[in-house]
């Protein structure tokens, strides 16, 4: 199994969550978050050694998959996500060592 994390602007979310369901993701955690990515917002040297970091809300997925169905989840993000504008946000793939569900004890791909 994989984890996917992808940090995606937040008017997306609709676009995307339909895109994923369509090929096949049955669930996913969504959170609200601020971030940065390489603009870091704006940096500004404070005070000579401190920063000040404007933070970007973003919506941020936690999904986890069969593995073989990793790559088409990370391909489905990068399309439905994409405005080819800075902030569009950035997709990490993990290894997921168990899933359990909590009803009937299945795990593992049974548990997805
Ligand atoms: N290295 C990182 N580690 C963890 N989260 C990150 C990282 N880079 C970006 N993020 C998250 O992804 C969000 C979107 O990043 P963003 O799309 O601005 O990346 P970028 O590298 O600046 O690309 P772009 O040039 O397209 O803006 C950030 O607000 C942050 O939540
Ligand atoms: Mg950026």
């Amino acid at each position: 199994m994989k984890l996917i994390i992808a940090a995606i602007k937040p008017f997306k979310l609709e676009e995307v969550r339909e895109a994923l369901t369509a090929i096949g993701v049955r669930g996913m955690m969504v959170t609200e978050i601020k971030g940065f990515g390489s603009q870091s917002g704006h940096t500004e040297i404070y005070r000579g050694a401190e920063y000040a970091v404007n933070f970007v809300p973003k919506v941020k997925l936690e999904i986890v998959v069969p593995a073989q169905l990793a790559d088409e989840v990370v391909e489905t993000i990068l399309k439905s996500a994409k405005t080819d504008k800075i902030g569009d946000g950035k997709i990490f793939v993990l290894d997921v060592a168990q899933a359990v569900r909590v009803r009937t004890g299945e795990t593992n791909d049974d548990a997805l």
